[in-house]
């Protein structure tokens, strides 16, 4: 992106895959990376931050495929400031058609004193090293002082200054802990781009955590102050209490365009449709009154609100549902729809399925058809995600029967397909999720902790489905699986099965500790 550009155009970077993949429990396979980085690049992000390769070689191979497969964003990998971490970002994102570094180095006395033990003329040589070293394989360096908000000015200002000159082209400040205030943060920036001789070489970044609930106001404060990129993540994924959530910033600089006149590349119709597929994906489920993509966000219950609403959506409705890509729910087909009607519906809610997928999707959608009296797009878009999730597994559902109640004790008979094998058993457990937790332990021993068991409805009424995540973990590595069914306890089975088939393929891709925030 050139300096030159429109000057009120702000620059979204999205770092869902790197910071939101280092909140705990949020683990992503390589397919469900490929996957969100898609649809980040229909959604119409400028950068995607892919991972930190040289942390594990599941980050390297995830910062690689995205590089192949998604064009239009930049790709971006990030680096600690040594030559290694940056040379694997390189290696990398050599297939990528745009591709950028992001180095940082923490400049905060007390990081500075306690986790690098560097005095800062070194921290300051580290920082010319390291963006003198990235330039040598891309003209697009982004530099970060880690806990910068927490930095001496002075020193900011020298590093910052430094950096520059041996050529970042962007100036990313993080509060990496979530401690700035909006005009203590939005002071931050102008000070840096006021003071710094060099300021007008690079573009202004803002990274914000959450952790006061501040980081969208943070980042907006920074965008007042001159700040022309945003990092930040769908749904405010991220470590501890997140980042700062993509859709709320879209969102406001589109809403209130008339104080904050700044535009974005983003398509917000497709804002939805992330926000769903990143929760799925990682089980982190939005909270229902989460700004934008929760699922009250544009619901008007009391009797007041609706009647001002019918009357005048201004009334209560600052925002279209459709501008975020929320279509009311529409009842779409039933058990007399057509291969060709469904293949246009899956077409129409943004799935590009090959031939065996669908046919799959299909067939659960005529079963779906025989138990459920209303379809909605919802439910087409839960047994469609089913299908694409359970492409690769080596361990398939067959079959449940489960006999449950007040008079115990609960039983769970199973059937599993493993590796082609038919196999069959019966299990008793504290209830009929426990059984049926139990029969599946009994067809695939195994050593895995349950660490989450969700449940919600995909749509209303008792005859729903039910979309379930189940979270493992096994020797440090946490996966989530996933599962849809009308039945509660066939989702559960699936949703179990998914995250075992997940654990079987999870490389070791753990993050060197304490680097980074
Ligand atoms: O929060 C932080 O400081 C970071 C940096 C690596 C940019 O994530
Ligand atoms: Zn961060």
């Amino acid at each position: 992106m050139s300096l030159n550009d429109d000057p009120n155009r702000v620059i979204i970077f999205d770092t869902t895959l790197r910071d939101g993949e280092q909140s705990p429990g949020a683990s992503m396979n390589l397919d469900e990376k490929l996957r969100i980085a898609e649809l980040l690049a229909e959604l119409g992000v400028d950068v995607i931050e892919a991972g930190f390769p040289i942390a594990s070689n599941g980050d390297f191979e995830a910062v690689q495929e995205v590089s192949k497969l998604v064009k239009g964003p930049i790709i971006c990998g990030l680096a600690r400031s040594g030559r290694a971490d940056i040379e694997r970002a390189a290696e990398a994102l050599a297939p990528a058609e745009r591709r950028r570094i992001h180095t940082f180095i923490a400049t905060s006395p007390l990081h500075m004193k306690y986790k690098l033990q560097m005095e800062p003329d070194d921290v300051h040589a580290a920082v010319i090293d390291s963006v003198a070293h990235a330039r040598r394989f891309t003209d697009d360096v982004d530099w970060s002082p880690e806990d910068g908000s927490r930095t001496d000015p002075d020193f900011l200002c020298r590093c910052v200054e430094a950096a520059i000159r041996a050529g970042a082209t962007c100036i990313n400040l993080p509060d990496t802990v979530g401690y700035a205030l909006p005009e203590e943060f939005g002071g931050l920036i102008r000070m840096l781009r006021e003071r710094v001789p060099n300021s007008d070489k690079a573009i202004f970044s803002a990274h914000c955590h959450n952790d006061l609930g501040l980081a969208v106001a943070n980042s907006l404060a920074a965008v007042e102050a001159g700040a022309r990129q945003v990092e930040c993540t769908i749904n405010g994924l991220g470590e501890r209490a997140g980042n700062a959530a993509l859709e709320e910033i879209v969102m406001a600089l589109r809403t209130r365009h008339d104080l904050m006149p700044y535009t974005t590349a983003i398509d917000t119709s497709v804002i939805t449709r992330v926000s769903k597929l990143v929760s799925t994906i990682t089980g982190f489920t939005v909270q229902p009154n989460k700004a934008i993509v929760g699922a009250n966000a544009f619901a008007h219950e009391a009797g007041i609100h609706q009647d001002g609403v019918l009357k005048h959506a201004g009334t209560y409705e600052i925002m279209t549902p459709e501008s975020v890509g929320l279509a009311r729910s529409t009842l779409v087909m039933g058990k007399h729809s057509g291969r060709h009607a469904f293949r246009e519906k899956i077409r129409e809610l943004g799935y590009d399925l090959g031939e065996n997928a669908l046919q799959d999707a299909f067939r659960r959608f005529k079963d779906l058809a025989d138990k459920k009296k209303d379809i909605f797009d919802e439910d087409i878009a839960a047994l469609v995600d089913d299908a694409v999730i359970r492409r690769n597994d080596r361990i398939r559902f067959v079959s449940l029967q489960v006999i449950c109640g007040s008079v115990g004790p609960q039983t769970a008979t199973l059937e599993l397909d493993i590796d082609g094998d038919r196999r069959a058993t019966e299990a008793t457990g504290d209830g009929p999720v426990d059984a049926t937790f139990n029969a599946i332990k009994g067809l695939y021993p195994h050593t895995a902790g349950l660490k989450l068991y969700q449940v919600h409805a995909v749509t209303e009424g008792t005859d729903a489905q039910a979309e379930v995540t189940v979270r493992l973990e096994e020797e440090g590595k946490t996966v989530n699986g996933q599962g849809a069914d009308t039945d509660t306890l066939v989702a559960s089975a699936r949703a179990y099965v998914n995250a075992l088939n997940k654990l079987l393929v999870k490389r070791e891709k753990t993050a060197p500790q304490a680097m980074i925030a």
